[in-house]
């Protein structure tokens, strides 16, 4: 019995678990990371905290295993991550040496994104200014739950407003790839490809 619901907060912990586990081209990254919770501080946490009416999660019989989330307002969204929520991942840090940069470990990847934040180009959140990242676990996938859980996040995205959405896809994410196109994506600018993402865009109807 599967069920999709509202995020809360005591599903914190299985956000970052999955973000975990689908870390790495949507394999699992847990052998490339000594701390656990990077990528769920990058990829899930903040969105569940800061935009918790935009945060669903699928839930089996074992617990949660999926979830979407995402903002309506990528700048805005971005803006409150500097504000209320890098301050206190950066505390107790130390950004990366840039002259080592071909030699980081996963970790200093992720502690650079931290640190040095890229914002997400303007020529992708011109039209398409709300995005959202959809993540099941094994257990989960190939059944149809991503689209649930898109089809969900995109109604209440709608209702507050949206009409338009972008994802970022790792470019060697075939499978996230092909699932977005499914669900109506087209890549925004193919002659933008920065080589590491796939940026792709989706008009919802009026
Ligand atoms: C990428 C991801 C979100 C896609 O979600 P998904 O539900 O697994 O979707 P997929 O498109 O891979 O699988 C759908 C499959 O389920 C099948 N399916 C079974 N029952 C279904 C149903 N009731 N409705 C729709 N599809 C169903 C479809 O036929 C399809 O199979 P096919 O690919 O052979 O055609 C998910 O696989 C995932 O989280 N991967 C790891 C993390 C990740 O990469 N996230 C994306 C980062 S951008």
């Amino acid at each position: 019995m599967l069920r999709i619901r509202a995020c809360a907060s005591d599903d914190l912990e299985a956000l970052y678990a999955i973000s975990l586990a689908t870390g790495d081209r949507g394999g699992d990254a847990s052998a490339l990371y000594r701390d656990p919770r990077l990528m769920g501080a990058i990829y899930s946490a903040p969105y569940a905290l800061l935009e918790p009416e935009l945060a669903f999660v699928a839930e089996d019989a074992d617990g949660v295993a999926g979830f979407a989330v995402g903002t309506c307002d990528t700048r805005a969204f971005e803006d409150r991550l500097a504000a209320e929520w890098r301050p206190r991942l950066r505390a107790g840090t130390s950004p990366p040496d840039p002259a080592r940069a071909d030699r980081w470990t996963a970790d200093e990847r992720r502690l650079h994104q931290i640190h040095t934040p890229t914002p997400t180009p303007d020529w992708v959140v011109a039209a398409h200014p709300a995005h959202l990242h959809v993540n099941l676990l094994p257990r989960l996938q190939g059944r149809g739950v991503g689209a649930r859980l898109a089809d969900r996040w995109t109604a209440s995205a709608a209702a507050r407003g949206a009409r338009a959405l972008h994802a970022g896809v790792n470019a060697h994410n075939t499978r996230a790839l092909s699932f977005w196109r499914r669900q109506g994506f087209a890549e925004i600018d193919p002659a933008r490809r920065d080589g590491r993402t796939v940026w792709l865009g989706r008009r919802l109807a009026p």
